[in-house]
């Protein structure tokens, strides 16, 4: 067994490792990042697209903001239909800031792009990657890799293994309380070359199903409908799914759509999830391996970003300032937002779906939300404010 040391180890290359090990980085504390896909597989996973301001302002205080500022799209407002009636959520009149459209998929090549340029160590196509006595001060990560085995020593793990991950394994079944929604539909996304149909990003309830327009540059254009949980991608042509996405949209829409050849086109499904603690001995937890939200909201890869700022803060307070307060409150700080943030994601699927065998009361209810928040300022405000991103409190 090959044996290496370093001062955090970080399982999952992902936004939230990745992001983390720059920070760290920066502050001169060193880390290891391990991953269980080869480089090409993390740069070519198409996932999402909406960065709130907050998370703009940490990858340009992390120092890798450059390209997204060039290539990315800063946007001043939303739009919410219902059955074909309009309103838009001005982010910026109610905030004073804008959400930036850049994919995370874009991101990702950044982070990986200058983690290698500095020479930091991310270990690609890893197996049997086990976290090891995270209650010690001296814990391991175990891997192999390229046929040999390893064993990693560090003060801190890091788990950004998403939601399939190890690391939240390593917590006992009676410390870890779990809490979870699981939606009776999935959400079939596409991307194609062309422009996309409106300047900003419109989030339609339609009584065929949800339907989502939004985009990745001026010239190409991410589209989702809602779908069944059984719907394969093959049963769905590119020509099915503009006949559908157009019907949803309503013809004000569907008339300026541009059709064309896709060249991704996958199903997730949704899914509402907490992990508490997001702490464990010398274990962290961070994104999608401590929690999920449905992406109505766009929220998932802005809440990974918003844990690994805390969390790199904590590290930062623990090796520089011999203060470990941070890391002690890492998962009330975290789980705080956590849950705001999963209220407002789950608020949006719920208002925006439709759900199989509703009651009339329920449709009207959905209704009666949208309503609100056309007739009512401080309603669009809050939805202005949580799509905007909620202020990190550290
Ligand atoms: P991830 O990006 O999942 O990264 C985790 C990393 O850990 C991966 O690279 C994985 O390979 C690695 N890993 C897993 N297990 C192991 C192991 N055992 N050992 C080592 N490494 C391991 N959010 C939105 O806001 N909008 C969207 O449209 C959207 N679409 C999505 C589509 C899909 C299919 C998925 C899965 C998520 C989507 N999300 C979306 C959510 C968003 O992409 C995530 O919230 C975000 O990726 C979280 O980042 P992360 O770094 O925490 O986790
Ligand atoms: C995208 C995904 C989302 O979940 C969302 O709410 C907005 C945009 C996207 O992939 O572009």
């Amino acid at each position: 067994m090959k044996k290496k040391k370093t001062q955090v180890c970080i399982i999952g290359s992902g936004p939230a490792g990745l992001l983390l090990s720059q920070l760290l980085h920066n502050e001169g504390i060193s880390s290891i990042v391990i991953d269980r896909q080869s480089r090409e597989h993390i740069e070519a996973r198409v996932r999402a697209g909406v960065l709130e301001w907050g998370s703009v302002e940490a990858l340009d205080e992390a120092g890798i903001g450059a390209r997204m500022h060039k290539e990315g799209i800063p946007h001043a407002g939303f739009e919410l239909a219902f059955n074909g009636d309009r309103h838009r959520i001005d982010i910026k009149g109610h905030t004073g800031k804008d959400v930036m459209i850049y994919g995370q998929t874009e991101l990702t090549v950044d982070l990986i792009a200058r983690r290698l340029e500095q020479a930091g160590e991310i270990v690609f196509s890893a197996s049997d990657v086990v976290p090891l006595d995270v209650k010690s001060p001296s814990p391991k990560v175990r891997y192999c890799a390229n046929g040999e085995n390893y064993e990693i020593e560090c003060d801190h793990i890091a788990g950004c293994d998403g939601f399939h991950g190890v690391s939240k394994s390593a917590i006992p079944d009676d410390v870890l309380k779990t809490f979870e929604r699981v939606y009776p539909f999935g959400w079939l996304g596409l991307l194609v070359d062309k422009p996309p149909v409106s300047e900003e990003l419109i989030y339609a309830n339609h009584e065929r199903g949800f339907a989502l327009s939004s985009m990745r540059s001026k010239t190409r254009s991410r589209y989702y409908i809602q779908c069944s949980l059984n719907d394969k991608v093959e049963d769905w042509s590119d020509q099915r799914f503009w006949d559908e996405f157009s019907l949803r949209m309503g013809p004000q829409i569907a008339a300026d759509l541009q059709t064309g050849d896709s060249f991704e086109k996958s199903i997730a499904p949704l899914r509402s999830f907490v992990a508490e603690p997001m702490r464990y001995g010398n274990l962290y937890l961070a994104g999608d391996a401590a929690h999920i939200v449905p992406p109505t909201g766009a929220k998932g890869l802005n809440l990974a970003i918003a844990d690994v700022r805390v969390l790199s803060r904590a590290f930062v307070e623990h090796y520089k300032r011999n203060n470990d307060a941070y890391l002690d409150r890492y998962s009330e700080i975290c789980l705080k937002r956590v849950w705001k943030v999963e209220r407002f994601s789950w608020f949006m699927s719920m208002m925006l779906h439709h759900f199989p065998n509703m009651s009339a009361f329920e449709k009207r209810m959905q209704r009666a939300e949208f309503d609100h928040i056309v007739g009512s300022e401080t309603a669009s405000r809050s939805v202005a404010e949580n799509y905007v991103g909620l202020p990190l409190e550290i």
